[in-house]
């Protein structure tokens, strides 16, 4: 029995335009629709797809995302888009700190937590993305490390907001690559990660969803989701694919005895 409804959230990146995302939704919506009540489901296309995607979520169970915000609710921030927007074009969860903004955009712990705080204050959920790099985990500092991207993530947020926020795990060696952890590396830094925000949370923690995600496909998915300790995942490259995303949806579902 699950303590949390598990999680599956589609990370498009910069993929599909607002044509390409009708398509998806063609093709997917009514089997996901058809699903039990035992799974939530987000889709988080570009900005550019949203509006596309939320006529097709709006009035279901499906839940819409962004990948990213900007700290500020307005201003002189040219290519920058705000929570309230998002809330505006009817987003529930936004991802904040991935590693590839992380990488590629310069985006630091400092900035992550602002994200963090302005999400809860628009109104929406954040995905909080943390991870090891390869280096790092060589390095035996994956703990560190993590430890360091929590405290700084959480540091402007309560008790009550914890309990809300949705951790994924990803380990950046694991992005994009085809090469998995192990469900029970995922497992095992997971809950590492509950019980240090049972330390600085306490109770709020266990209610908390922490998801993994990196290179999750249609066939190694339930040996993740089926983990009562990992809420769900963050998918990317598998699911621009309406069928192998549905297919790890259903791997998240209770076994049939
Ligand atoms: P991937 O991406 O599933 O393509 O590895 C996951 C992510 O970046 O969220």
């Amino acid at each position: 029995m699950r303590a949390r409804l598990p999680l599956i959230a589609a990370n498009w990146k910069m993929h599909k335009t607002a044509g390409e995302a009708h398509a998806f939704c063609d093709v997917a919506l009514p089997r996901l629709l058809a699903l039990t009540d035992d799974v939530e489901v987000a889709l988080c296309p570009p900005f550019t797809a949203l509006h596309a995607v939320a006529e097709r979520v709006r009035a279901t169970p499906v839940r819409l995302g962004a990948q990213d915000l900007h700290w500020e609710r307005a201003g002189a921030f040219t290519g920058e888009v705000s929570g309230p927007m998002l809330v505006a074009a009817g987003c529930t969860y936004v991802i904040v700190g991935h590693s590839e903004r992380r990488e590629l955009f310069a985006e630091t712990d400092d900035r992550v937590r602002r994200k963090v705080r302005a999400a809860f204050d628009a109104g929406l959920v954040p995905i909080l993305c943390v991870g090891e790099t390869l280096r790092e985990r060589q390095d035996r500092l994956t703990e560190e490390r993590i430890a360091a991207q929590l405290a700084e993530g959480t540091a402007s947020i309560t008790s009550e907001e914890a309990a809300r926020l949705v951790i994924a795990y990803e380990p950046v060696w694991a992005i994009g690559t085809g090469r998995a952890a192990t469900p029970e590396d995922a497992r095992r830094v997971i809950g590492w990660i509950r019980d240090v925000m049972r330390q600085r949370f306490g109770p709020s923690a266990d209610r908390m969803r922490i998801q993994y995600g990196g290179s999750v496909n249609p066939d190694n998915a339930a040996g993740f989701l089926q983990h009562p300790e990992i809420d769900g995942s963050l998918v990317g490259g598998a699911s621009l694919d309406p069928e192998a995303f549905v297919r790890i949806v259903e791997a998240a579902l209770p076994a049939r005895v």
